[in-house]
């Protein structure tokens, strides 16, 4: 029998669906605090403008289509899914925030604190997109309930199922900040 592997980068390039239609153009973003130039198409998602182009690699890919959340930034404190957003539906003075430095952030400090602490990540693929939504959720809800957090929570899928660590961090990051 054979089988026919199919690399990562390959499926992302057909999710991304403009692989053979894709005209440059350079698109500067305002990513972590820094103006950044990225030559892509203006279709192209932020995260692979992210991935491809600025080896921002903490940022990743799931499903490609806002279902399971690894791909979770922030665009001007909002938390969004970077698989589906174009870089041409960011606003020159909007800011875009990754996993790489949510930790400039004190509360993204105190969300990552935490995570450690309780030893949240198992294999921790899901786990960057995880902590950009709690950090969203506690920079607009100082002391959410379970219930919030799982409504706020609601669209980050973890396959090793670490969801009640997840909530357990949220309040105590909730705790440390208050
Ligand atoms: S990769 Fe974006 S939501 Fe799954
Ligand atoms: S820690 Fe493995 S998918 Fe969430």
């Amino acid at each position: 029998m054979q089988f026919h592997c199919v690399s990562l980068s390959n499926a992302a390039q057909h999710t991304r669906g403009f692989r053979k239609t894709a005209t440059a153009m350079t698109t500067t973003l305002n990513i972590n605090g820094r103006r950044m130039a990225v030559d892509a198409d203006p279709s192209t998602p932020i995260l692979w403008a992210l991935r491809d182009k600025l080896q921002l690699n903490g940022t990743k890919f799931g499903c490609g289509a806002a279902l399971c959340g690894a791909c979770t930034v922030h665009l001007d404190g909002q938390a969004i899914r970077a698989c589906v957003t174009p870089i041409s539906a960011v606003g020159p003075h909007q800011r875009i925030t990754t996993i790489e430095a949510v930790a400039d952030d004190k509360v993204g400090k105190a969300v990552q604190t935490a995570w450690v602490q309780h030893d949240v990540a198992q294999c921790g693929y899901c786990q960057s997109g995880q902590i950009m939504s709690a950090t969203a959720l506690l920079q607009q809800n100082k002391k959410p309930t379970d219930a919030d957090i799982d409504a706020a929570m609601s669209g980050n899928v973890c396959r090793c199922g670490t969801y009640v660590r997840i909530r357990a961090a949220i309040h105590d990051a909730a705790k440390a900040l208050a």
